[in-house]
């Protein structure tokens, strides 16, 4: 399976944040944001992924993540033009995807929990359509809601619904089957002049080839596209973190973990960044 991280956008409801830089460079705590989303494909055991900016800021990623090899992954690199909506994805990604299925992450989600690498390990096998994750929320009705089944099959897909038929938002994490090239190219762009991925989803959906996921409680989803969400997902990685001595979204000790470098690649990360505590963290957990 490929991976793309969707990381354009045009950040509007976090100016002046992203007047002069992009939004997913910013800093969540002591990663920029970007580490993220990465670090879920990582989990999934994806290495060959994709990352899509602005032909202004893609540069930044460049120098931030290069060729992946660092982390014993390959990251290609295509620009969005202008943010004219999140299933441009796949036809921008069409060579990276090739004859694969796809997992699309935005750029500006998190998730965080025991369960991720499991439940997406176990969701990648044998994908035929698209399979959406929700997450439980307080307020469904700010969000895009999926309503399932009892054998996981996708119902109805609502956005911003006045009277939602579950608490489940549905996520910026999705996976595909090598279809959705075509499917999103078909797509028309919205009254808001962008191609939307519920479009897409819903296409799925017709056919009866739409699966939803409640990640539940084992695993945190926060979207980062406000000033509050912004700083409350650097305060909830901040915590954790500190009280658990363990790292979120720490892209080389995954690589570590995952088998993508041995111990001695991961030691010289560490000693790179040797000055932070972040580097301090990679030295010891390559020795343990
Ligand atoms: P949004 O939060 O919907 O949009 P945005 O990032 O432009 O922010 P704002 O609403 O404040 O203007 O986008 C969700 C994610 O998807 C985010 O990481 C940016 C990315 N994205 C693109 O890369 N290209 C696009 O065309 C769109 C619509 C989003």
């Amino acid at each position: 399976m490929k991976g793309i991280v969707l990381a354009g956008g045009s950040g509007t409801r976090l100016h002046p944040l992203t007047h002069a830089v992009s939004k997913q460079i910013l800093p969540v705590y002591n990663k920029p944001m970007i580490y993220y989303p990465l670090s879920v494909l990582m989990l999934g055991g994806i290495r060959e992924i994709l990352v899509i900016s602005t032909p202004d800021h893609l540069e930044l990623f460049r120098v931030l993540l290069g060729d992946g090899s660092r982390l014993g992954i390959n990251i290609d690199y295509a620009e969005q033009p202008t943010a004219n909506g999140i299933a441009e994805a796949f036809f921008i990604g069409e060579k990276h995807i090739g004859d694969d299925a796809v997992a699309l992450v935005l750029g500006d989600n998190i998730f965080h929990g025991p369960d991720m690498s499991s439940i997406l390990r176990g969701n990648m096998r044998n994908i035929d359509g698209c399979t959406l994750f929700g997450a439980a929320v307080k307020d469904p009705e700010r969000y895009g809601v999926g309503e399932v089944d009892a054998a996981g099959n996708l119902l109805s897909i609502e956005e911003k619904p006045k009277r939602p038929r579950s608490n489940l938002a549905i996520t910026g994490l999705y996976l595909y089957s090598n279809d959705v090239v075509e499917i999103a190219r078909d797509v028309q762009p919205s009254q808001r002049g962008e191609r939307e991925i519920t479009d897409v989803n819903k296409v799925y959906l017709e056919m009866g080839r739409a699966r939803f996921v409640d990640l539940g409680s084992g695993v945190t989803w926060i979207d980062t596209g406000t000033h509050d969400s912004l700083f409350e997902a650097g305060e909830y990685v901040r915590v954790l973190e500190r009280s658990q001595g363990v790292r979120i979204a720490c892209l080389e000790e995954i690589a570590f973990r995952s088998g993508f470098i041995d111990a001695e690649t991961c030691f010289g990360l560490g000693l790179d960044m040797g000055g932070s505590n972040y580097g301090q963290y990679l030295m010891e957990i390559s020795s343990e």
